[in-house]
């Protein structure tokens, strides 16, 4: 089905016949396939009589040998057309005693796992959807402050390819004017005060760009951003090199060397918000983070200190 998509990806009119000639099969056996692809993909295909068939828009799909050229291939990845989670995956892998680092990657998900609990729209070649797979033996000190070390590997990632404006909320929202371009979810297995394995879920909207109801947030993309069709495969070489600088750093001068570049980079400092844990809500000023990466908030004239994988921030209205 995706060598069909491939000769699709173009977003011109291919008739069925040329299609059928270039995968070697039959007319009908392309109509079938086109079906499938609407079915099981959620992708609509364009059937005009006289002009044949085409995707509603172009689209770029993720290809393993541009990839594995880019600056940061070091890494071993594993590529899937559809997954149920990259960090799901990612896990059974583990499970399945594959050595890290390794990265895996997906064209869409059907179970895209979010920030407590809620869940992360995949939608078929629209965005990443990326997990990087790493082995910790250097005690939990080592796990600390190490999502937000990714958010601002995201950051630099983003920024490079030309987004503007792109920031930081606490712990590690990734934000463009307020709206949500792209997610962190880290997994653990194995002991972090020994030896582990650490899944670091990237979630980033990369073409998306229509109307969806389906998220409950403000968001963005690249595409929104930029104002064009963003090449996927560039943004993963360009994570990889992101991550790999940030992750050494990180790993050889502990957190606390990028503390100042990540409060930099924060778009909430100074600001009046709630902190969100659970059905508690605790209101206060934003003063930044600790050496840990926990966040050091001013509440009722006195500084606390908050972190866990569970709290999430709100503007306040009157700020
Ligand atoms: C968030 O809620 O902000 C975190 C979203 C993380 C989404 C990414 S997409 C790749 C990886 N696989 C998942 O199932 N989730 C993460």
């Amino acid at each position: 089905m995706l060598k069909l998509l491939k000769l699709l990806q173009d977003g011109r009119f291919h008739s069925g016949e040329a299609l059928g000639a270039a995968l070697g099969v039959s007319r009908s056996a392309i109509w079938k396939q086109l079906q499938q692809l609407e079915a099981e993909l959620n992708l609509p295909i364009f059937k005009v009589r006289g002009h044949g068939y085409r995707l509603p828009a172009p689209l770029i799909l993720l290809d393993k040998d541009r990839i594995a050229s880019g600056k940061g291939s070091a890494w071993s990845f594993f590529l899937h057309e559809s997954l149920d989670s990259t960090n799901a995956e990612a896990l059974r892998l583990l499970g399945r005693g594959e050595v890290a680092p390794f990265v895996v990657l997906a064209e869409r998900q059907t179970g895209g796992r979010g920030r407590r609990g809620r869940s992360w729209f995949s939608p078929f070649a629209e965005n990443l959807y990326y997990s990087l797979v790493i082995r910790i033996d250097g005690g939990a000190h080592q796990v600390e402050g190490l999502s937000l070390v990714v958010g601002l590997a995201v950051v630099r990632a983003l920024s490079a390819l030309g987004v503007g404006g792109v920031g930081l909320k606490w712990p590690n929202d990734i934000l463009v004017n307020e709206k949500k371009i792209a997610g962190i979810l880290l997994e653990l297995m194995g002991d972090p005060a020994d030896i582990c394995h650490v899944v670091i879920g990237i979630g980033i909207n990369a073409n998306m760009s229509s109307e969806l109801q389906v998220i409950d947030q403000p968001w963005t993309s690249l595409c929104l951003e930029l104002g064009e069709l963003i090449d996927r495969n560039l943004l993963i070489i360009e994570l990889n090199d992101q991550l790999e600088t940030y992750l050494s750093s990180h790993f050889e001068k502990g957190f606390a060397g990028l503390r100042a570049e990540w409060e930099k980079n924060h778009l909430w400092q100074g600001r009046q918000v709630d902190l969100i844990a659970g059905a508690q809500r605790i209101g206060g000023t934003v003063l930044g983070i600790n050496d840990r990466g926990a966040l050091r908030l001013l509440v009722d004239g006195a500084e606390r200190e908050f972190s866990g994988g569970e709290l999430s921030l709100r503007l306040r209205n009157d700020s």
